[in-house]
């Protein structure tokens, strides 16, 4: 298969745990006979920096004309604690997020048998836990209207009925081909917004009667999935819930370094780690790359290339177990190995396979 990657490494650790997904890619590639080619475009705050606009035209150019985009991570402290600041890293994410018509943010939450101990919870609790949290990632509170004064300031959380429905889609195709359950997560006892939610899922609900459905109230989701992390096969939620939702069922994986993303929509879609650009360890070899490789194996995968993504969870699997790991999960007295170690024990495992 012949694909045209646009790189985006952006901030912060971008740039290391970047390299390591370009390296596994090419290592892939190799090995199956694809024909990769990268294409390298700014984003976040090294492009306000070099044009004074956290996405710009040319980086969604680069975008529009790839298969798939790579994306790592923005964000920078400078911006962080100047609630003055015109333009923000953030922005750019958003701006991508939107021009890319990327509605849906597909965020899978999986344990791994040598890692249950790191999670905060309970090994009995987290082990075998397995489930998809389909995000809305275009509209709600992040996209409606906004005002902001020195003494008043609103947010509108707007949603539409079709895009309402095209997420709910989304959640009922991934269903049909895992354990056939939905919970659809909204906060209906209080909000308009998810009272439209609540009936639109209600009639898409009856399309898949295969597929068994429940709603249940963000507060008390938030709750349940540490309770009983098993309980879920595909979450469905709207923007800021599901922002808030996949941070916490990080903890059940027990690092953020390990979750990886993927958003599709209308144009090209885009593999991300779901962490940040954890700024304090830039440049210092640390960062776990394996949520970022991971989002690679996503990406073979959403190209119907299944084999290449197996290949690739297989060698994080194989990397765990021997114990070739970033420091923040590395087992007592192990050696913490650094971002481009583990990534060059996963591509030596790739060749050699
Ligand atoms: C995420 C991030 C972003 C979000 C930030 C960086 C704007 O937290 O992808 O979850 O809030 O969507
Ligand atoms: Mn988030």
């Amino acid at each position: 298969m012949n694909l045209k990657i646009a790189v985006l490494p952006g901030d912060g650790i971008g740039p290391e745990i970047s390299q390591q997904g370009v390296d596994v890619m090419s290592a892939l590639s190799h090995r199956f006979g694809h024909q990769v080619s990268f294409e390298y475009a700014l984003c976040g705050a090294e492009a306000i920096d070099a044009v004074g606009d956290p996405f710009p035209e040319e980086t969604f150019q680069t975008c529009m004309r790839a298969d798939a985009v790579l994306f790592s991570a923005i964000g920078d402290p400078r911006f962080d604690n100047d609630p003055t600041a015109k333009v923000r890293p953030e922005q750019g994410l958003l701006a991508m997020r939107k021009r890319l018509g990327l509605f849906a943010n597909i965020r899978p939450i999986q344990t791994f048998p040598s890692l249950v101990h790191k999670s905060p919870l309970k090994d009995d609790i987290v082990s075998g836990a397995d489930f998809i949290c389909i995000r809305e990632l275009t509209g709600g509170l992040y996209f409606g209207e906004k005002y902001e004064d020195d003494d008043r300031a609103y947010d509108t959380n707007v949603y539409t009925r079709p895009e309402i429905e095209r997420i709910l889609r989304v959640a009922y195709e991934y269903a049909m081909r895992r354990r056939r359950h939905v919970t659809v997560v909204d906060k209906a006892n209080i909000l308009a917004s998810s009272r439209l939610w609540r009936k639109v899922a209600q009639e898409i609900a009856q399309e898949y009667p295969d597929v068994t459905t429940d709603y249940m109230y963000v507060d008390n989701a938030s709750m349940r999935m540490i309770q009983e992390p098993r309980f879920f096969d595909v979450i469905v939620t709207e923007n800021t819930f599901g922002d808030i939702l996949t941070d916490e069922a990080s903890c059940i994986t027990g690092s953020m370094g390990l979750l990886p993303s993927a958003s599709t929509g209308e144009h090209t879609p885009v593999f991300e780690p779901i962490h940040g650009s954890w700024p304090q360890a830039k440049g210092k070899n640390i960062a776990n790359p394996l949520a970022q490789i991971l989002s690679v194996a996503m990406l073979f995968e959403h190209f119907g290339l299944a084999e290449e993504g197996r290949l690739v969870r297989q060698a994080v699997d194989a990397s765990l177990e021997a114990n070739v790991r970033t420091p923040e999960i590395q087992v007592p007295g192990g050696a913490p190995f650094g971002t481009s170690e583990v990534g060059r024990w996963i591509v030596d495992y790739i060749h050699k396979r």
